[in-house]
């Protein structure tokens, strides 16, 4: 008897995201090309690739059929880096629809490849992914389906440090099996669950729904991989069919059942999951007059308060939302649960006709009302790339939107993530206020899922650009260049100056060709100002400047201008016990020698000169390599002088 046979379509069957996203990206890109081909079918379902096949789109089998020039799609699977080097040399032209989340794979492989480790995939050694992820490994890499094979693996590894990743489609019960297993015999094993959340999520809902059924109807390729796992996964617990059409329905025996569950592959389109409701209604209306339609409505009703549905906005005003959702309800977003920023009307949010995530939190029969939020689902989303962002190492960027004690709060992706002030800052004594309303970059160093909470660190990207900056400034920098900078910190030594990333040290004497007490009496901080690199060691990461320009030396100026024997007016700017020194120009002085002052004897340079007089001299040397200049106030006095003074020192040594 089918009178009281229930029909439960489970929410996830059908096209997961990467699949979803990689038939879009062929219909969006076929009418740019002529010649465009898949390598291999872009799904597993002879449908859609006969529906691409008609409007020009080919699936090939193999690289080495790619013409020079082709454009190429790479589907959802991935391929190993070898394709890409072939396609690369033929200079095909590649549109990647690789699912992200196999990408990830892919970079997980490389990473631990590259760090040493043995790479052991749980999956299928002949599916295209787990090929194509294989590919992307430098190193050993080994591929089990079961426990079995894994011990057989262990055995031939022996002590090599292994890493183990999934195929997104490998069977959870499985991989948790294997996953015990891995942790005994390498305790040290870096182990990534890589099954895609979609595979998952599908299996889990697939099992409860077989648990509770009497029949599972799975839809999809024979040759689709996941499609099979579902089948495999339900037919433990009841009877199940694999069909890829509603016409294999016909062959069914449908008596005697109270429960039916319908779940699809990744690769099944959505009208081909309609077809076999459709016409599953059909056979049993005629076999059994009961009224299949209303069961099978009964069953897209399975909402319940936590539920994820996707519905259409129907209208929009200033205080709430309507949404279909499919059911009898009427779907209801009040303008709180629509976003967290309360300076948006409902109507900046959303229009009528877009089709909207929501959550379902709370179900009135009686009304017929079902209170909705689409915040929650935002935030949901918002959690998962969050996770996703910390696996990856991605950076974030978000608004600072509070100081709160011990760190800022950044909002992104609709969460906020906590960064202690430990990680907000480049510098201890930098003020987490100057961060407020600013947009950051960040990473999430901690998750919490549990509570749905992150932490992430500004610091740790700013350290990573300036560790990239200083890489790149050492690889390119050479002695003589001239760069600009930013005066950082002014001591009574010299002045610290960041060149982006590195910090350069000018020494005083390297800062002016004049005399300064102080550097800060030529630079202060956040002078931008262009030095000279004089001296590089990269080896302690230390780069020495000069901000004095060659142009402006004064010992070039003096040497244009000036010779032996010329007479110049000087000014004293400093006594000595043997001589005085005068300023020739700016930046050059010369020595007055104590014998050189007067015509006399001269005792203490003090009774004659002091600093500031200004006097006449003759330069009556000029040694150029030790940049010295000999003065004599005393060549200038008259010769009858001289010779007096002369006489005068005879008779006095004559006395002595
Ligand atoms: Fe990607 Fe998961 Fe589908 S890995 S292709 S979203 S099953």
């Amino acid at each position: 008897m089918l009178t009281n046979c229930k029909i439960f379509t489970a929410k996830s069957a059908g096209f997961c995201f990467g699949v979803d996203r990689a038939v879009k990206i062929v219909y969006n890109k076929l009418n740019n090309y002529d010649n465009l081909v898949t390598l291999g079918p872009i799904i597993h379902n002879n449908n859609v690739v006969m529906d691409l096949e008609a409007k020009g789109v080919r699936a090939i089998s193999d690289v080495s059929q790619v013409t020079e020039g082709q454009p190429v799609v790479i589907r959802s699977h991935g391929v190993g880096l070898d394709v890409y080097e072939e396609l690369e040399t033929k200079n095909a032209v590649v549109i990647d629809a690789t699912c992200p989340f196999v990408e990830r794979i892919h970079k997980l492989a490389r990473k631990y490849s590259d760090e040493g480790y043995v790479v052991l995939i749980a999956g299928d050694e002949k599916h295209p992914e787990v090929m194509g992820i294989r590919g992307h490994c430098k190193g050993k890499s080994y591929v089990f389906s079961d426990v079995s094979m894994l011990l057989k693996i262990a055995e031939e590894i022996g002590n090599e440090k292994v890493a183990v990743v999934s195929q997104t489609t490998f069977n959870l019960a499985v991989w948790n099996e294997c996953a015990l297993k891995i942790g005994e015999i390498f305790p040290d094993a870096q182990v990534n669950n890589t099954i895609c959340n979609a595979t998952a999520e599908r299996q889990r809902e697939a099992r409860e729904l077989a648990k509770q059924s009497d029949l599972m109807i799975i839809v999809g390729g024979r040759h689709s991989s996941n499609t099979l796992k579902l089948k495999n996964v339900c037919e433990e617990y009841c009877r199940c069919y694999l069909i890829e059409g509603a016409e294999e329905l016909r062959s069914i025996d449908f008596s005697g059942l109270e429960f039916i569950g319908i779940s699809a592959g990744a690769s099944t389109p959505a009208y081909i999951i309609k077809e076999v409701q459709n016409t599953m209604s059909e056979i049993l209306l005629n076999e059994e007059e009961f009224d299949f339609a209303e069961a099978l409505e009964q069953s897209f009703k399975k909402i319940y308060t936590g539920a994820r549905v996707t519905g259409y906005i129907t209208t929009v005003n200033n205080s709430e939302v309507t949404v279909d959702i499919g059911t009898k309800h009427t779907g209801i977003i009040p303008a709180s649960e629509l976003t967290d920023d309360p300076s948006l009307k409902p109507e900046d949010v959303v229009k009528v006709g877009d089709e909207i995530e929501v959550i379902v939190l709370k179900i009135s029969d009686q009304d017929g009302l079902v209170t909705l939020s689409k915040k929650k689902v935002d935030a949901q989303k918002g959690f998962e790339e969050i996770i996703k962002a910390k696996e990856e190492g991605t950076v974030l960027t978000g608004t600072v939107t509070n100081v709160v004690k011990g760190g800022v709060l950044v909002i992104a992706n609709g969460v906020k993530v906590f960064v202690p002030a430990s990680q907000a800052t480049s510098r201890r004594d930098d003020k987490l206020e100057e961060l407020l309303k600013k947009s950051v970059d960040f990473k999430i160093i901690d998750v919490n899922e549990a509570r749905q909470r992150a932490v992430g660190s500004i610091r740790a990207v700013t350290k990573e650009a300036r560790a990239a900056a200083k890489a790149e400034f050492f690889e390119g920098v050479e002695v003589g260049a001239e760069v600009e900078g930013t005066v950082k910190s002014v001591l009574d030594y010299g002045v610290f100056v960041d060149l982006g990333g590195v910090d350069g040290l000018i020494r005083k004497p390297d800062l002016t060709w004049g005399r300064i007490k102080h550097p800060s009496e030529v630079v202060a901080v956040g002078d931008k100002i262009v030095v000279t690199i004089k001296d590089v060691d990269k080896e302690n990461g230390k780069v020495s400047l000069s901000y004095k320009k060659e142009s402006e030396n004064p010992w070039a100026m003096f040497e244009a201008k000036y010779n032996k024997d010329d007479v110049v007016s000087v000014k004293v700017v400093s006594i000595t016990s043997f001589g005085a020194f005068a300023q020739i120009m700016d930046g050059i002085d010369g020595l007055i020698h104590i014998s050189q002052i007067a015509n006399k004897r001269v005792n203490n340079v003090a009774d004659i000169l002091k600093v500031g007089d200004v006097v006449d001299a003759q330069i009556i040397e000029i040694d150029a390599e030790q940049k010295r200049i000999s003065l004599s106030m005393r060549a200038l006095l008259p010769e009858e002088e001289v010779a007096e003074e002369a006489a005068e020192e005879a008779v006095e040594a004559t006395e002595e």
